[in-house]
């Protein structure tokens, strides 16, 4: 019988008698395995063994991890990484050739934009990043050369979404491969690759680890394409997760749910009274009535989440003063912490996009990111409204 998804994130697969009956998979530290002869040595290398070699190659907590995060997300096989952008850069490697093109919503989380500007300027392979409203969108920037249709949905910082039924029934149609950073939703919230998608990757830093100590990234997608990132993107390139972190990830999926949860409840009741706020010109919550895309939202996501972004009355300057002036709520980027986060997304997590790119992904510069936290509401209330009230 499939687990319920609550269940499936607390028990795994591992095989408890191997571990001595521990309840928690233990940290295979150990960046070796022995063979017990030179024939199982050999057999492990050619791909005919069972074993572990070698922890680049594989090791056991990274892959009780692995397996967890491949049946959260429906998928069929789930590879781990030392950042969610070595999982990002990996899987892209995998799938472009020089000439490739791809076609990016408009909006991603900076350093992705990083890497496919880097990926244009030394290995020609380009980026057209459109707003995939409608087929026209798509079908416009369509090319000869493009291999795939890369998203975050909602996009970090403006929380637009990407309707993924257009997307995948495009991309069938002209034989593209649909990735999606699932990183805001988390597969508590959304499972693109029931809608369909190809991959989804995700930075496992944020809701996944959820307390703000671990960087890690996951890439989940058919057997045969992830065995492709496996063999090379990883391997060589040997980004790999370590195993203390994968003991990290094991523990915060065992309460995604509840943490979830809370972030979505709290994060409904500070949009709602950021939205009234004088100081706040408008606020960007995929569960704002008003979002212009709430309906999609409720389509093909659990809960809006718990991310908030804000523009405030007053510029660069009022929005920095907020920042400068909260007591509680740190500044910081990441999320999906415990702690409520705040961020200027202009001048921090997208500085490197140029100011006019920037601008038409509608990220200004007075906008902030709130991740909202899992104190108790009031809390984060009081705490932005005394930032707000010195504008
Ligand atoms: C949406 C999104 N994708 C990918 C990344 C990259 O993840 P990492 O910092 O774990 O490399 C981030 C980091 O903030 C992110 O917000």
């Amino acid at each position: 019988m499939p687990l319920n998804k609550e269940t499936g994130y607390i028990h795994g697969h591992e095989d408890k008698e191997r571990h001595y009956g521990s309840l928690v998979p233990p940290i295979y530290q150990s960046s070796t395995f022995t063979f017990p002869d030179a024939e199982s040595g050999a057999a492990r290398f050619s791909g005919n063994g069972n074993g572990y070699m070698y922890s680049r190659l594989g090791n056991p907590t990274v892959r009780e991890f692995e397996e967890r995060m491949a049946a959260a997300e429906r998928g069929e096989k789930a590879l781990a990484f030392a950042s969610g952008m070595a999982a990002v850069s990996a899987v892209l490697t995998s799938l472009l050739r020089s000439g490739d093109h791809v076609l990016v919503s408009k909006g991603v989380y900076g350093c992705t934009f990083g890497l496919l500007s880097w990926l244009s300027d030394r290995f020609d392979v380009h980026a057209n990043y459109i707003s995939m409203e409608n087929k026209s969108d798509l079908a416009e920037n369509l090319q000869p050369t493009t291999k795939v249709i890369y998203v975050e949905t909602p996009i970090n910082p403006t929380m637009k979404m990407t309707d993924f039924s257009l997307i995948t029934q495009f991309a069938q149609e002209h034989n593209l491969t649909v990735i999606v950073d699932n990183t805001f939703a988390s597969p508590y919230l959304q499972r693109p690759l029931e809608h369909n998608a190809d991959v989804v990757v995700h930075s496992a830093t944020k809701y996944l680890g959820g307390h703000g100590d671990v960087i890690a990234g996951v890439a989940v997608g058919s057997f045969d394409f992830m065995e492709v990132v496996r063999k090379n993107a990883q391997k060589d390139m040997g980004g790999v997760l370590g195993s203390f972190e994968a003991w990290l990830l094991l523990r915060g999926m065992k309460t995604l749910s509840v943490r979830m949860d809370r972030h979505c409840a709290n994060a409904k009741v500070i949009a709602e009274k950021l939205k009234k706020h004088l100081q706040v010109e408008t606020i960007f919550f995929p569960g704002d009535p008003d979002f212009q895309q709430c309906e999609l939202t409720s389509k093909q996501m659990d809960q809006p989440g718990g991310m908030i972004s804000f523009t405030v009355k007053g510029g660069k300057e009022a929005a920095f003063n907020v920042m400068n002036r909260l007591k509680m709520i740190a500044i910081a980027v990441s999320l999906g912490d415990a702690e409520t986060l705040i961020q200027h997304p202009a001048s921090m997590t997208h500085a490197v996009i140029p100011e006019a790119e920037r601008e038409f992904m509608g990220i200004s510069d007075n906008m902030l990111r709130l991740s909202v936290g899992l104190e108790h509401y009031e809390d984060i209330w009081n705490d932005l409204e005394q930032a707000l009230a010195g504008n």
